[in-house]
């Protein structure tokens, strides 16, 4: 027998004793085992675990030799990499640790690996967890938190743990993902205290030799809540003295700590506000605390008062006149768009307009408003999209990447976040099409040129494709890569096409209620605020007569979003209030293309089905099964989606729905009925 196939068979018995697929092991599923020779010019914790991956993992020549070296070599910057036939270079061992998964993958994937060489975008590539200490997830969809629970037993570390904080580590090193805050933006100010902190040292240790730095989300009233002062004022002494004694304390349990992550001054969060201070103030206190452990804040922008300005100016209001106040170890967290991670909306205006302020970017890989774990969205296009959009605030090319990533404006301090869609769930995330969220955050943080749907391809080959397969056009891979990056563009179509936002049922923001409005909560909670309908039309005016939001777009973009002609058609009813009878660029008026907007997503849901139905038999029955009963779940609440906007905004547009879609299947009031949300209907209808 020719050794190739006898290679091949050794893959194939190996593949076949696979345990059932339960999706716990991600995209790493490779058990090959090919022998070869690993060596470096040192040891570490961090190297060790490269050998042993390469070991396990290697589906290269047998018995071939395997360096890791260390290099000077300038072409590779932080822990970038480069490969060769028989060697990986880096500068650091988390470089070679980086290099190893890369390698391993072009192995399994069957590209070729010789002379690939890659640096990272952004120097911290982070999720956030938004897990509370009692082990509830805020905004989770896929089980408890994998670090916290309730109980008697709560902060004992058990092997159990031990071994899940070692896979999370593992999958998030082999992305390049770097730290992680362990706990929810609304924090708790028992996370700085004694027991929280030991067992975030044993989760650092473990997250350690994986290259992933631990940080925290700090409650701003600690000093008051645990520390027994009366005050929290960033510029009181006392306060100061404290927490640079809770930053030292901090420091000696986990000496490579991260840092903090803030959320002041917003959605009831206590912050240097309530002093009469300012968020400079706030973050330069805390800045100066960690500064000496190379310590660093990330202050989020996310801030909004309810106050008569419309909710999307806020942030840049608020932060733009502080530009160039923050300390150096300061770096300001700014979600993709200006509301809040909905299904689109245009790029955050801070992003380039701080030209002295580092910014980050943060994302949702957790599908808060993309339908949770119960539907199929692949985010990748969503977060490329944001990217790649041009802010112009240093000429044309000025891109959301270019103004984060350290070209635009030389910052050394460079980072991203994602908040994350991790639980206990035995896939990790609830959906398995949800594990590629992860993936591809990791992957953009990393290189944030990459394109979404390369991405795809590789996520979808490593996932559901053994090593043996990748050759073999199977009919699976380009399908499935179609119906993910259609996916995003379905649920936009679906849910809020051009340009509607935040018209979701209140509280669990998964159903639709266009209806939203309750003179009870403030009113940018509220869906009416947002669409506007009347008998005239439909959208948020934030052209210059309106609130004016465009202005803070730099020109040609503020123009262009100003102008109802100019305006791209995807953000029209963002940026105007626009007539029902508009004639758009396709010749439809507004309203009949509404309604074709709605009616394509869900036809593109069916098609999901259609497409992920001939799947079965291509890929094991387990992962099969359970992504065609979520479609079924997506197909239905698509429908409801389409047949609640439409039956709603009909009662203002007094219109016809066009004869040659399909008919809503549901009534309105049933609707509003099974709308679970606290509603209240208002007067008018
Ligand atoms: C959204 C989300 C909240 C979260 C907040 C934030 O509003 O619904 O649960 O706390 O964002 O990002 O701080």
């Amino acid at each position: 027998m020719k050794k190739t196939t006898i290679l091949i068979l050794m893959i194939i018995a190996c593949t076949t004793l696979l345990k059932a697929e339960d999706g716990h092991q991600l995209w790493l599923r490779n058990h090959a085992k090919i022998a070869v020779r690993v060596s470096s010019s040192h040891n570490s914790a961090v190297l060790n675990i490269a050998k042993n991956e390469i070991i396990n993992n290697w589906l290269g020549r047998k018995d071939a030799e395997l360096k890791l070296n260390i290099t000077r070599d300038a072409s590779i910057t932080g822990d970038g990499y480069r490969l060769e036939r028989s060697a990986i270079s880096a500068r650091t061992d988390l470089g070679l640790l980086y290099g190893t998964y890369e390698l391993l993958r072009r192995q399994y994937l069957g590209k070729a690996y010789e002379k690939f060489s890659s640096n990272p975008s952004y120097s911290r590539r982070i999720l956030n967890h938004w897990d509370n200490l009692t082990g509830t997830i805020e905004r989770g969809y896929a089980g408890q938190s994998i670090f916290w629970r309730a109980g008697e037993a709560a902060l004992t570390v058990t092997p159990g743990d031990v071994e899940l904080w070692t896979a999370y580590a593992r999958a998030n090193a082999s992305i390049g993902i770097n730290g992680t805050v362990l706990n929810n933006v609304n924090a708790s100010a028992k996370i700085l205290t004694l027991p929280y902190l030991e067992r975030v040292k044993r989760i650092a240790d473990i997250m350690r030799p994986y290259g992933l730095k631990v940080y925290l989300s700090v409650n701003f009233s600690s000093p008051v809540s645990i520390g027994k002062l009366k005050t929290a004022d960033p510029l009181d002494p006392a306060v100061r003295k404290w927490w640079a004694a809770k930053a030292k304390e901090v420091y000696a349990l986990v000496p490579d700590f991260g840092g903090f992550l803030v959320k002041a001054n917003s959605e009831g969060q206590p912050g240097p506000q309530d002093f009469g201070r300012t968020h400079v103030d706030g973050a330069n206190m805390l800045a100066d605390a960690v500064a000496g452990y190379g310590g660093i804040v990330m202050w989020r922008a996310f801030v909004y008062q309810p106050s008569e300005q419309d909710r999307t100016k806020q942030a840049y209001s608020e932060f733009v006149p502080f530009d160039g106040k923050f300390r150096k170890n300061v770096i300001l967290q700014v979600k993709n768009g200006p509301l809040d991670f909905q299904p689109r909306e245009p790029f955050s205006a801070l992003f380039g307009a701080m030209k002295q302020t580092p910014v980050m970017a943060e994302f949702q890989v957790t599908q808060e408003y993309l339908g949770q774990s119960k539907q199929l969205v692949f985010l990748s296009t969503l977060w490329e999209e944001c990217l790649n959009s041009d802010t112009y605030q240093n000429g044309k090319g000025s891109t959301v990447a270019a103004c984060t990533d350290g070209t635009m404006y030389q910052n050394t301090l460079t980072a991203i976040a994602g908040v994350a869609n991790i639980g206990l769930d035995k896939n990790w995330s609830g959906h398995i099409f949800a594990q590629a969220n992860w993936y591809a955050f990791g992957k953009l943080a990393w290189n944030n040129k990459l394109e979404s749907k390369g991405i795809a391809d590789e996520w979808i080959r490593l996932t559901f494709l053994d090593a043996s397969e990748q050759s073999k056009d199977n009919n699976f891979v380009k399908p499935v890569q179609e119906m993910m990056m259609q996916s995003r563009e379905a649920a936009v179509n679906y849910m809020m096409p051009m340009g509607l936002h935040h018209i979701f049922a209140e509280g669990h923001h998964y159903g639709p209620a266009p209806w939203f409005s309750n003179p009870k909560v403030r009113v940018d909670w509220t869906s009416v605020y947002y669409h506007k309908a009347d008998s005239l039309g439909i959208g948020f005016d934030r052209s210059r007569t309106g609130s004016n939001a465009v202005a803070q777009y730099n020109e040609p973009l503020g123009s262009k979003f100003n102008n109802l002609a100019t305006c791209p058609e995807i953000y029209l009813l963002w940026f105007h209030h626009v007539p029902w009878t508009y004639r758009l660029k396709n010749g439809r008026e507004l309203w009949p293309e509404l309604c074709y907007r709605y009616d394509s997503g869900v036809k593109q849901v069916r098609g999901f089905q259609l497409t992920w139905d001939k799947m079965e038999g291509l890929i094991d029955q387990e992962r099969f099964s359970a992504v065609q009963s979520k479609l079924r779940t997506q197909s239905r609440d698509a429908q409801i989606w389409k047949d609640a906007c439409l039956l709603y905004f009909q009662q203002f547009s007094k219109k016809e729905i066009p004869y040659d879609m399909e008919r809503p299947l549901h009534d309105l009031d049933d609707l509003k009925a099974s709308d679970k949300s606290k509603t209240y209907v208002s007067p008018h209808l």
